[in-house]
């Protein structure tokens, strides 16, 4: 049917017979000779209809947006002053032969170039949506990045395996997504949150290197960068250490962006411990393009009078924290209000702030409502600490450490796009030397920071014990722009630590040997050392694209509740189906 596409036809074609497809993008009838816009997945082309050939002109005064038709003609220069920069085929034209219209298209909800059309609306008629350029283009380069990726590790001896869907719960700290068993009535398979177990189990099957590109399901609170579903680059390596994996991760990184992106990105990626990343920037997963930082000022506030700094400067769990925003004297009352309101969604209880109208004539020339509390002493530390200068404003945090990292560090990125001051370009960084355990106190125990199967940084489980609190694991977190793109770790690849650290968790030797028991028996028989990492594909290519969703580079992603608006999913199943799964719904209660 087709000889080019439209998208890709130009000066070199001229003179000849071609035939393309594709949809009907505009029709402008302009004196007598009617200019169809064509469109295909390659781009634009202009289609001319003359009115000699009176029947097909006939035809063509038919065609609306998104009709779907056949051309055969032959490709001519544009006439002089009519050529269009802006389209790749600009130059050149089709003058129209013959006209097939292959389907008629009612109205569609909403046009191609439409801006504002409700995500609800782009969700439903995703067929639709997905035919902008915009989108073809976006679901091209993830082709693209899948297709490099697979073939670096390829060439890199790692092997391409399936796991289970339908598997056992999967502890990544997420709820599950269940699936009744109709054979074995009453029990439910889990559809996995990771394939974290069956690739470790691979390392002891002796696979040596594996990869996978697969879909993951994990029920939790939606946001931009999470979907219910979402596609894993998942990695497992055996006999490398954390250095050798994250060496190995960043060269196939810098290789996607060489290739892909025709980027050169920093060689070797900076490392920060997680410590110092929380202090500097509140935050796991640091956005380097921002040049503001946190600081510390808790040892200087802990005598004076305002409580409000000196409780959490002298509470070992608190913080007190300055954010120096440079320039931001000009911030307005309402704005100020706003960033305070801001913070408030992290739990903070305020956000005191002192703005720098001259700093050489020290509190004279400071103006904020906390001043009156705080001593020349105090005041001289803040800015020295915080480096202010005339014409900044400084922002504090006064809570318990994880409330003011939390709020200071979101505050930090959005003062940073609001007032420009992100730079261009791809920062990544390894997040390192996590903690192993972060204590829950409502439960009084520990829990994984990374997942129960991460080595920690010792091998003796008896130091491991001795104290835990202030035990680093050999996890590593990949950071892009301020987005956490992967994460891993080096694995525990023996019994009696795996079992230990399960303990230490809280879960006792029946709970480990119920869930887990596969793992440990495993463990037995001569697992190697081993090591791995996952990659959020969906997060990585939105990156890569510009796109500030991850639903932006899904074909058919879900709401934010979790439903598929296009396919109306999840929906009711039949009484017949749920019997067959021995499921009874519950009638609702009567009232009273
Ligand atoms: P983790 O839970 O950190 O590690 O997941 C790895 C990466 O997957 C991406 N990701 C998500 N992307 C979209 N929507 C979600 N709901 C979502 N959840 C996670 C993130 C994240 O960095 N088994 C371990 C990996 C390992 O230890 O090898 C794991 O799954 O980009
Ligand atoms: P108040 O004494 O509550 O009127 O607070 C005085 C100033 O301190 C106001 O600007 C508050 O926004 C700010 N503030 C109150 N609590 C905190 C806190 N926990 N951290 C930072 N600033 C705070």
């Amino acid at each position: 049917m087709r000889t080019h596409y439209c998208g890709e036809l130009n000066r070199q074609q001229v003179d000849q017979q071609v035939s393309v497809c594709g949809w009907v993008n505009r029709r402008r009838d302009h004196g007598g000779v009617i200019f169809v816009d064509l469109r295909d997945k390659k781009g634009l082309l202009q289609v001319v209809f003359d009115p000699d050939d009176v029947a097909m002109f006939a035809q063509a005064e038919t065609l609306r947006n998104e009709y779907v038709i056949q051309v055969e003609g032959r490709l001519r220069v544009r006439p002089e002053g009519t050529h269009n920069p802006e389209m790749a085929t600009g130059e050149v034209e089709l003058l129209a032969h013959k006209l097939d219209i292959l389907n008629a298209s009612e109205t569609p909800p909403f046009q191609l170039d439409e801006e504002d059309v409700h995500d609800d609306n782009r969700l439903r008629y995703r067929y639709i949506d997905l035919r902008k350029p915009e989108m073809q283009y976006r679901m091209q380069l993830r082709a693209r990045v899948t297709h490099f990726l697979r073939s670096w590790l390829e060439s890199n001896e790692f092997l391409d395996i399936e796991t289970p869907m339908l598997t056992r719960a999967t502890p990544e700290g997420a709820r599950d997504y269940l699936v009744p068993s109709r054979t074995h009535p009453g029990a439910f398979f889990a559809l996995p949150q990771s394939p974290q177990l069956f690739k470790q189990l691979l390392m002891m099957s002796g696979m040596d290197r594996y990869y996978q590109i697969v879909r993951c399901f994990r029920d939790e609170d939606l946001r931009a960068d999470r979907q219910p579903e979402f596609t894993q680059l998942d990695i497992e390596t055996s006999f490398m250490d954390e250095a050798a994996i994250m060496g190995m991760m960043e060269a196939m990184m810098r290789a996607l962006f060489a290739e892909v992106m025709s980027v050169d990105v920093e060689d070797p990626f900076p490392r920060m411990s997680w410590a110092e990343a929380m202090e500097r920037y509140g935050s796991d997963k640091p956005d380097l393009r921002i040049e503001l930082e946190l600081q510390t000022i808790s040892d200087v506030l802990e005598d004076v009078e305002f409580k409000v700094f000196s409780g959490p400067a002298c509470d070992p769990e608190g913080r007190v924290a300055a954010l120096r925003v440079p320039g931001g004297n000009d911030l307005t009352r309402k704005e100020i209000d706003e960033y305070t309101a801001f913070v408030g969604h992290y739990g903070a209880r305020g956000l005191a702030y002192i703005k720098c109208n001259d700093v050489s004539r020290g509190r004279e020339g400071l103006q904020s409502p906390i001043l009156k509390f705080l001593p020349d002493d105090a005041i001289t530390a803040i800015l020295e600490r915080s480096g202010a200068e005339t014409g900044d404003l400084i922002f504090f945090g006064a809570d318990k450490a994880n409330v003011v990292n939390e709020s200071l560090g979101a505050l930090r990125i959005k003062i940073g796009h609001d007032r420009g001051l992100v730079e261009a370009g791809w920062r990544f960084l390894w997040v390192v030397d996590f903690p192993m355990f972060e204590r829950d106190d409502r439960e009084s125990r520990w829990n994984a920071l990374h997942h129960p199967f991460t080595a920690p940084a010792t091998d003796n489980p008896d130091e491991l014990e001795a104290d835990p609190g202030k035990t680093m694991s050999r996890a590593y977190d990949m950071v892009l722009n301020g987005t956490e793109l992967g994460g891993g770790s080096v694995r525990i690849h023996k019994m009696d630590m795996q079992q230990r650290v399960f303990t230490l968790l809280g879960i006792c030797e029946q709970e480990a040997d119920e869930k887990f028991g596969f793992l440990l028996n495993a463990l037995k028989y001569g697992c190697p050392p081993h090591g791995g990492i996952a990659f959020g594909l969906d997060r990585l290519v939105m990156l890569m694209a510009g796109a500030t969703s991850i639903r932006d580079v899904m074909a058919f992603p879900k709401t934010q509740t979790a439903s598929c608006l296009l396919t109306q999913a999840p929906a009711a199943v039949s009484e017949r189906q749920l019997r067959d799964l021995s499921i009874r719904l519950r009638k609702p209660q009567a009232e009273g």
